[in-house]
């Protein structure tokens, strides 16, 4: 079997993963994550397959890594957050773009300065240090970002901040702050799929409305072939592109996420 072909499984990920990091820290896990997006994102997006929703999946929950399956929806963003723990991260599908932000403190509070942007594409992966802070987001209008969040430590049960709703606002990160963030994400989703519907229909429409005046131009013309306006319209293709993405994650891979959507 080619390379590229081989498999991903999940349990032999979280294994190795595991055994790195008992081994040799965060580099030797770092390698892992390099090792596996260097086999091909394809089977990782083969083994958790198309998403229809972002979510957040635990591969691992701790206490000594803990493993992550982000899916970001189309457009999406997660607010700056710090982790208290080195975290990396690995793209699998798309592009998920980091803001680093370094924070002050002043007698008014602390404050939130961007440092430096770096886009984590497909197939790349990042070390971030343990003080990181970083704002995600998915910059593609119309495509999922999967990717590996690998945190060092029993990072579901320590304590964080998260700047939400805005950079001013400096909030302990809770499971009630990333489901809310996750389930408006979900609803702007919703929505431009629901624009998208009316926008079609909307073309249909006007196709048929074509079709009726070309009947009254020539004989046959209303009932040609199927290469009216709608057929051959530029945009018939993106359209789907947001309900059947051609490739990504998904809540559907062969482990159901033990908390949907959850700490981030
Ligand atoms: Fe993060």
């Amino acid at each position: 079997m080619p390379r590229s072909r081989r498999k991903f499984d999940i349990d032999e990920f979280v294994r190795e993963c595991l055994q790195a990091w008992e081994a040799d820290g965060a580099g030797a896990v770092k390698d892992v994550l390099d090792r596996t997006l260097g086999r091909g994102c394809a089977p990782v997006r083969e083994c958790f397959g198309d998403p229809r929703e972002a979510h957040l999946q635990v591969l691992y929950p701790g206490p000594e890594l803990v493993i992550e399956n982000m899916v970001w929806a189309p457009g999406m963003s997660y607010p700056a957050h710090n982790h208290n723990t080195p975290v990396m991260t690995g793209v699998y599908a798309g592009l998920e773009v980091n803001d680093f932000y370094h924070q002050t403190r002043t007698r008014k509070g602390g404050r939130l300065q961007r440092t430096a942007t770096v886009d984590i594409n497909e197939g790349q992966a990042v070390l971030m240090a343990h003080d990181a802070i970083h704002r995600i987001a998915n910059p593609n209008r119309r495509t999922f970002t999967g990717a590996f969040h690998i945190y060092m430590g029993d990072y579901l049960h320590s304590s964080r901040s998260i700047w939400y709703p805005d950079e001013a606002a400096e909030t302990p990160a809770t499971f009630a702050v990333t489901k809310d963030i996750f389930a408006a994400a979900n609803r702007d989703l919703a929505a431009a799929r629901a624009a998208d519907a009316e926008q079609e229909l909307h073309k249909k429409k006007a196709a048929a409305g074509t079709g009726v005046l070309g009947g009254s131009t020539g004989p046959g013309s209303a009932s040609g072939p199927p290469s009216g306006p709608s057929a051959s319209h530029p945009h018939a293709a993106t359209h789907s592109a947001p309900h059947a993405p051609a490739r990504g994650p998904s809540r559907r891979g062969s482990r159901p996420p033990l908390h949907l959507p959850g700490d981030q």
